[in-house]
């Protein structure tokens, strides 16, 4: 009795030092988690939150463009993100005369802000549980197959039966695995104008070497506006909309933090895997990260240099390039991490003692007694599968743009088989913009040079049973030289051509496919994707459905056998609270990090014309001038903080909340030591990044002139 207690005692110590971890949803924080927010400092109620009824902070939230999150900061539907967030936006508005990534872009009244096509934000109006509706008829004995197709109809099912709006929409998706569904009404506006960005030497000051790594001196933020209908409901963009109407915005404080505050952080983040099983977590380390981060390290070299020369490709490489660098960076910490928080020992304890309580049940040990086990194997299994998948998706999926151009044309010949020539007829208007938008930032003379060292890495590295024996011939052909088969391959084919292509679009759906089947590079792309697809995706796929049965009866199990544990889903792109506090970290052995940086820092990274740490000239008289308006404390001004909020991509956006509700930052990167945390999160040194709302408003204010927009917002000082 007394053991048992002594034991109770200590896992819920255990899970109070742990208590930043997790990504809560919304409706459930009354019941799981209003008690300790409010222990930790916060005086809101979940109420004020999360509600249906009324007003609350979850209708300032937005999912923004797919994969980052916003928030409304003044009932003018103004809308801030993070620079890297609307940097495609920024970036496709910029040309060498206007050029807005480099200088920055200030909208000086509503006239000037800049319409984005295709651009979105997304509300959540309600949530529900919808799982018992989704599991019925479900049973555990069901295959993966079965399972499925009931799962699918009823889904179908509890979506027509929710009561929704015209203009809205409702989505469910499976939580915890499949174990439970959760059912999103929505409301999408369509009309997202940018109104304010810095220039990149502020909102992306450090760049790449500063990227995931704390202390940071970065002003990742960007300002657009929601435009809506006469009616305030969403609308296509035309001139006649009008700034969007929130049901809340977000108050921002000017009073600053302090090391212990409490914070809050409520957005969008994009998917973690905290339940997988150790065999899983070690592959992933030891084996595919590897191979991502050394076809990376090739096309970084290439890209980085030709950009360091040219500042046209510097404009036409941006996206593209921060895109590959920041998850290439983003791997080689989580490895690192892992490794050094152990996490591979964590977890195999964990599992001892999860196999442990399961053998003294005699329930449990027939239906989880083996899932370890086979997990072993499968994953075993899977593992050579699961590396030509990684090296040919890296490789012609995601690095070499030819491939991947290839790739989405080879969309166009299937449709021209399956519906026939008139049935493309109409599309090819829409084909020909998305080749003016590849050819807008597309250097054939770069990518011949990632081609010839990525193909290097395919004919020496990949399986020679997942090669392909006509991608074989040609490199033998080539003397099995990659530069000699690049050169072959530009030379020779088409899609590189814009003026060939546009001919062939203007001459119809039959020209244009008989250019592409005619075409080398699209043959060499295609021998490899459908070698790949029938030797290496298909056996991936079969295994890969199996682990997910497993792992839905793995989290399960779980649940049941750690009942003193309190369980959050896996993020899975919807929206979600995670809580903590502004602190500080020991990084390793005598490095204490200080949770918060100041203008003074920037000063001191400063190089000099530097493509990543230059400082722009108005910003630097500024801080000689300690031209701070009311936003410095103790004659310092603010630029970044940390704190021990559980955040994923996707939470790039997201407002760091105070304890009553207010906006005190933006949350934009995790540090260095802690990106592991979406396998194998570790309270002592995970620390989300988040800009100071003070530094935003001094950007916005003193440095840009755009007063305007400061005055357009709700300033509070809460500590008095
Ligand atoms: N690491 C942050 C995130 O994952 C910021 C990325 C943008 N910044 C950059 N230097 N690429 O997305
Ligand atoms: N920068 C990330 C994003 O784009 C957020 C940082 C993270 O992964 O935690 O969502």
């Amino acid at each position: 009795m007394k053991k048992t207690f002594i034991i109770l005692l200590i896992t819920w110590i255990a899970n109070l030092a742990l208590a930043t971890e997790g990504m809560w949803i919304p409706l459930l924080l009354k019941q799981l988690n209003e008690a300790e927010m409010r222990a930790m400092g916060m005086k809101m109620s979940a109420e004020d939150i999360y509600s249906v009824n009324r007003g609350s902070l979850k209708d300032a939230i937005v999912l923004f463009g797919g994969g980052c999150t916003g928030e409304v900061i003044s009932g003018q539907g103004l809308l801030l993100t993070n620079h890297h967030c609307g940097y495609g936006q920024i970036q496709s508005h910029s040309t060498l005369e206007n050029n807005y990534l480099q200088d920055g872009f200030w909208a000086m009244s509503r006239k000037e802000e800049l319409p984005n096509p295709g651009l979105s934000v997304t509300f959540i109006v309600r949530i529900e549980d919808v799982t018992a509706q989704v599991l019925e008829n479900v049973t555990p004995e069901m295959h993966y197959k079965e399972r499925q197709a009931w799962v699918s109809r009823n889904t179908e099912q509890a979506k027509s039966a929710a009561a929704r709006e015209s203009y809205q929409d409702v989505m469910i998706r499976p939580f915890f695995e499949g174990n439970q569904y959760y059912l999103f009404v929505t409301e999408t506006y369509r009309d997202i104008r940018l109104v304010g960005a810095p220039p990149s030497s502020i909102g992306k000051f450090g760049a790449d070497t500063d990227n995931w790594v704390w202390p940071r001196h970065t002003g990742d933020f960007s300002l657009f506006r929601i435009y809506a209908g006469p009616d305030n409901k969403p609308a296509d963009y035309s001139p006649d909309n009008v700034p969007f109407q929130p049901r809340h915005f977000l108050p921002v404080s000017l009073d600053g933090v302090s090391e212990g505050d409490f914070t809050m952080v409520f957005g969008f983040p994009g998917r973690t895997e905290e339940y997988l099983p150790s065999p899983a977590v070690a592959q992933r380390v030891d084996v595919l990260n590897p191979i991502r981060i050394g076809i990376r390290d090739r096309s970084l070299n290439i890209i980085d240099e030709e950009m360091r020369r040219d500042p046209q490709v510097r404009i036409q490489y941006a996206s593209k390039q921060a895109r590959i660098a920041n998850a290439w960076k983003k791997w080689i910490g989580e490895s690192q991490g892992v490794k050094a928080t152990d996490g591979i020992g964590r977890k195999k304890a964990f599992e001892r003692e999860f196999q442990k309580r399961v053998e003294a049940n005699p329930e449990w040990k027939k239906q989880y007694g083996g899932l370890l086990s086979q997990f072993e194997k499968l994953y075993a299994e899977q593992e050579p599968f699961a590396k030509s998948r990684e090296y040919i998706g890296e490789i012609a999926g995601r690095n070499i743009e030819l491939f991947s151009l290839a790739n989405s044309l080879h969309g166009v010949v299937k449709q021209y088989e399956a519906n026939g020539a008139a049935a493309l007829e109409s599309r090819m208007p829409r084909i020909q913009s998305y080749l003016d938008g590849f050819f807008k930032d597309y250097r054939p003379e770069i990518d011949q040079l990632v081609f010839a060292s990525l193909m290097e890495v395919y004919y020496n590295e990949v399986n020679p049973a997942h090669q392909s024996e006509f991608a074989i011939e040609q490199f033998v052909n080539a003397g099995k030289s990659p530069a000699e088969l690049a050169r072959i391959v530009f030379t020779k084919t088409k899609l590189v051509k814009p003026e060939a292509l546009k001919q062939a679009i203007s001459a119809g759906p039959d020209a244009f496919v008989q250019l592409l089947k005619e075409d080398y590079a699209y043959a060499l792309v295609r021998s490899i994707s459908e070698v790949s697809e029938g030797k290496v995706l298909g056996e991936y796929d079969r295994i890969q459905s199996e682990i997910d049965l497993l792992q839905q009866q793995y989290m399960k199990a779980q649940m049941e056998v750690f009942p003193e544990k309190r369980f959050y889903p896996d993020a899975n792109g919807t929206l979600r609270v995670t809580y903590g506090q502004v602190a500080g970290y020991q990084a390793r052995d005598a490095v204490h990090y200080q949770p918060m940086t100041y203008l003074e820092g920037v000063m001191e990274k400063y190089v000099p014309g530097d493509y990543e740490f230059d400082v722009p000239e108005k910003l630097r008289e500024l801080y000689r001038n300690k031209d701070y308006g009311s936003y410095a404390e103790d004659g310092k001004l603010p630029v970044c903080f940390i704190g021990s909020n559980h955040t994923t991509g996707g939470n790039s956006g997201s407002p760091a909340i105070d304890a009553h509700g207010n906006l005190i930052g933006l949350n934009f990167d995790r540090v260095w030591e802690g990106t592991m945390s979406d396998i194998n999160y570790d309270a002592s040194i995970c620390r989300n990044i988040m800009v100071d709302v003070r530094y935003i408003l001094f950007i916005v204010d003193k440095y840009a002139g755009a007063g305007h927009l400061v005055e357009e917002m709700k300033l509070v000082r809460p500590k008095g």
